[in-house]
Formats: structure tokens, sequence, C-alpha cells
């Protein structure tokens, strides 16, 4: 290497080190900014049916797992528990069994999204297993969204998981209790058009004033 291309290899290095963006301190963030950001994310998410194969990387997915947990749950009872797939043949498997439900074994009812978080919860930790495994669900498609991934509710995971095949996914995994299946959040890249909301129905709030 000449001495012409070491300065100007130093130059440019010194360049980028000078450009690189700076995390903004906490205390300099804009509160209404974060509101605004956390509003559109809620009022833009969707349900996304279809995907690219792209296979998400691994830390976006557990950030989407974390958001899960933090769901509030009825007396903190904690009673969902998330099974993160993103194994290719369970994924087929589960599609499979949520497709024998709908009794039509040629679709594939996660529209082709590489990942599965299949969220379940223990009917005997508390008596609001549904309530709690659903706001896991909502926080999952809502971090989804932030996190820049489709996002989908797909069904029937109840159904699939009082099966004998499902029953045994739980057994392999080693895990004991009596979970219910609360629903499927299928994840990936978006591929085509993002979906539109569908306009709100008029008597969604009743005010008393
Ligand atoms: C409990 C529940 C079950 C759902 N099940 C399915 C499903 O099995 N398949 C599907 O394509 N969408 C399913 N969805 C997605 C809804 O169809 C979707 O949320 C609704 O059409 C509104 O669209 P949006 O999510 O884009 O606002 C489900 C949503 C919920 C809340």
């Amino acid at each position: 290497m000449n001495k012409l291309t070491t300065i100007a290899m130093a130059v440019v290095m010194l360049l980028c080190v000078a450009c690189k963006e700076q995390p903004v301190p906490p205390e300099f963030i804009d509160k209404k900014s974060q509101k605004d950001i956390a509003m559109e994310n809620l009022l833009t998410r969707r349900s996304v049916r279809q995907y690219t194969d792209q296979m998400p990387p691994k830390e976006v997915i557990e950030e989407i797992c974390k958001a899960g947990m933090y769901a509030p749950t009825g007396m903190n009872r904690q009673s969902p528990i998330i099974i993160a797939v993103t194994n290719k043949e369970m994924r087929d498997s589960l599609s499979r069994l949520n497709a024998r439900v709908l009794e039509n074994d040629s679709i594939d009812p996660f529209y082709g999204a590489p990942v599965v978080l299949v969220v379940l919860a223990d009917k005997d930790t508390s008596h609001t297993y549904l309530e709690d495994g659903s706001l896991v669900m909502g926080n999952l498609m809502n971090a989804a969204h932030a996190m820049g991934l489709g996002s989908c509710w797909i069904h029937r995971a109840k159904e699939v998981f009082e099966t004998e095949e499902g029953k045994q996914i739980l057994a392999d995994l080693g895990i004991e209790g009596n979970y219910v299946g609360i629903g499927n959040c299928i994840l990936g890249y978006v591929a085509g058009e993002y979906p539109k909301a569908k306009p709100r129905k008029d008597n969604w709030v009743y005010w008393v004033e």
C-alpha cells in the first residue's frame, strides 16, 4: 500500500467516525413525538397475509417475544407462554394441523410466513388465561409492526393443541400444565402491498360525560 492510499484511508475512517449518528440521550427525546410514534404504530398495524421467505434475525424475534412477556396479566399470574417457531419442519407441521381444523389440507393458513409465535395459556394458573393470552398476542403484533415486520393472528390454536399431535408437540418441548392454545402470531417481511385499514364503524365509543 503506498503512502497516498494510506492517507486517503485514514481520512475516510476519520470522516466515518465524525459522521456516525450519535444516540439521542433519553432526556432530549421529545415526549410528544414518542406519543405520536406509539399512536402511529397502533393505528397503522395491519394483518399481513403475504410474506417473503426471508427469515427475520433472531434478535428481532426475541425483542418481539419480550414485548409479549410484558403484557399485563390478571393478578400478574403470567399464565401465557410463547413457543417461538423458526424451524421450517415444525412451522409446516403447525400449518398442516391448523389447515386440518379448517378441513382444507390444500392451504397454508400461515400465508407463507417463516415464523410462528404460538401463544398458549395455562388454564390452571389463572381464570383470566384467555384475556392474558390475547393481550400477549396484541403486544406481539404491535411490536412486530414497530420492528418493521408483518404479522397476523391466525386462529385455531385451541383446536390444534387439543389434538394428540398438538399435545405431543408440547410434551416433546417439556411443557407441562393445562395449556390452551390462544393464537398463532405469524411473522415475516411483508410481500406485496401493505394492507389498508378498513373503515371504523360509527358506534365504537359511547361517551358518558
Ligand atoms: C381472534 C382473532 C382471530 C383471527 N384469526 C384469523 C385467522 O385465522 N386468519 C386470518 O387471516 N386472520 C385472522 N385474524 C385477523 C383479522 O381478520 C383482522 O384482525 C381483521 O380483519 C382486521 O384487520 P387488521 O388486523 O388489518 O386491522 C384474526 C384476528 C383476531 C383478533
